[in-house]
């Protein structure tokens, strides 16, 4: 097996996950209004550290994606978050994409960018200790979208990102995030998550992405954060999984879903729910962002006396998704918090 194999299969470990902690800057500013902390790099820095340090997250989080800034950042002891990161084994990886940017002649829609220099950023990345690298493109339901067109230049740049990270030597993870924001029915997002993998398949798949060193984020297939119908859990898992057997390939060795913005133990609750239906011929996990993030962003606050609090509030909900990753998170482990 090579060593991008490998690692890939290695971030779908059994029991565990991915930690998002790759906020840009404008996000994590969003994220600290809500707690009233300023968001300077310091701060940045400080409650990166916090999540970083957490003893034992290591038993449930494989990897931790990282932004570019906080890539190069250290402990307060001096310590790269790379190396602090891959000394408990958790492999680093790097947000590489520019972000969402408004589509030129396609109302409402986005493509994502960041292709050009990345070849250099790569290696750069590599350099600094990234084993593994995201893309997120960003995919909008409503009246008449997505487009074909939006489809196509978001596919398109995500086997090229792909096609690059592997020359490069990181596994690529590719997302193509179908947004829960709108109106829209569960059967609305089936169908355009649907469309939107099979073209994500046949993008890599001519660009010649090797497909058992790549992993897939996904969405999960929900009814939209306004519909008025919410499906339950067995749905959701039902004809998410029932989604990705339709469009994804098997020889892919994982799929890790994004939270989206579904509260923290929603989320758990739908990927605990998957793995006990089972069927797939791939590990199924998370990289979740805010599902993990949210209970310790709110516990620390801050400020530094909460640090032990805040992690306490990550390992509490890693160790709930690490239950998910099969199929045993219960309501017990759930109460069992704090
Ligand atoms: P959420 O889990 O908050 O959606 O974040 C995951 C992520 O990395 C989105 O790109």
């Amino acid at each position: 097996m090579s060593e991008l194999e490998a690692n890939a299969r290695a971030i779908v470990a059994p029991g565990k996950g991915i930690l998002a902690a790759d906020e840009s800057t404008p996000t994590i500013k969003k994220r600290f209004d809500s707690i009233q902390a300023e968001s300077t790099e310091d701060n940045r820095r400080a409650y990166r550290e916090m999540l970083f340090t957490a003893k034992g997250a290591e038993e449930f989080i494989s990897g931790v994606i990282l932004f570019d800034e906080t890539i190069r950042q250290s402990t307060a002891d001096g310590t790269p978050f790379p190396a602090l990161l891959a000394g408990k084994g958790i492999l680093p990886g790097i947000k590489v994409d520019t972000g969402a940017k408004a589509l030129a002649g396609a109302e409402g829609e986005k493509v994502t960018e960041g292709l050009d220099g990345l070849r250099d950023r790569i290696a750069e990345y590599h350099g600094l200790g990234a084993r593994f690298a995201k893309w997120r493109a960003v995919i909008t339901i409503g009246d008449g979208i997505p487009s074909d067109t939006c489809l196509d230049v978001n596919v398109h740049a995500l086997a090229r990102y792909a096609a690059l990270c592997i020359e490069g030597g990181l596994v690529p993870i590719v997302e193509p995030e179908v947004l829960m924001d709108g109106r829209h029915t569960i059967d609305r997002c089936f169908e355009v998550t649907e469309r939107t993998l099979r073209r994500l398949f046949d993008a890599l798949y001519a660009q010649q992405v090797p497909l058992t060193a790549t992993i897939l984020k996904p969405n999960m297939v929900l009814a939209g954060s306004e519909c008025r119908q919410q499906a339950d859990v067995q749905t959701v898992a039902e004809q998410t999984l029932r989604c990705l057997r339709n469009a994804v390939p098997a020889e892919l060795p994982g799929i890790v879903f994004l939270s989206g913005g579904q509260p923290d133990e929603l989320a758990t609750a739908h990927l605990n729910e998957m793995n006990r239906l089972g069927g797939g011929p791939w590990e199924l996990s998370f990289s979740y962002g805010r599902a993990l993030q949210a209970a310790p962003l709110k516990a620390w606050a801050g400020k530094a006396e909460n640090v032990a609090a805040a992690q306490k509030a990550y390992l509490h909900r890693a160790r709930c998704n690490g239950a998910a990753r099969n199929g045993s998170y219960t309501s017990e482990i759930e109460r069992a918090a704090a």
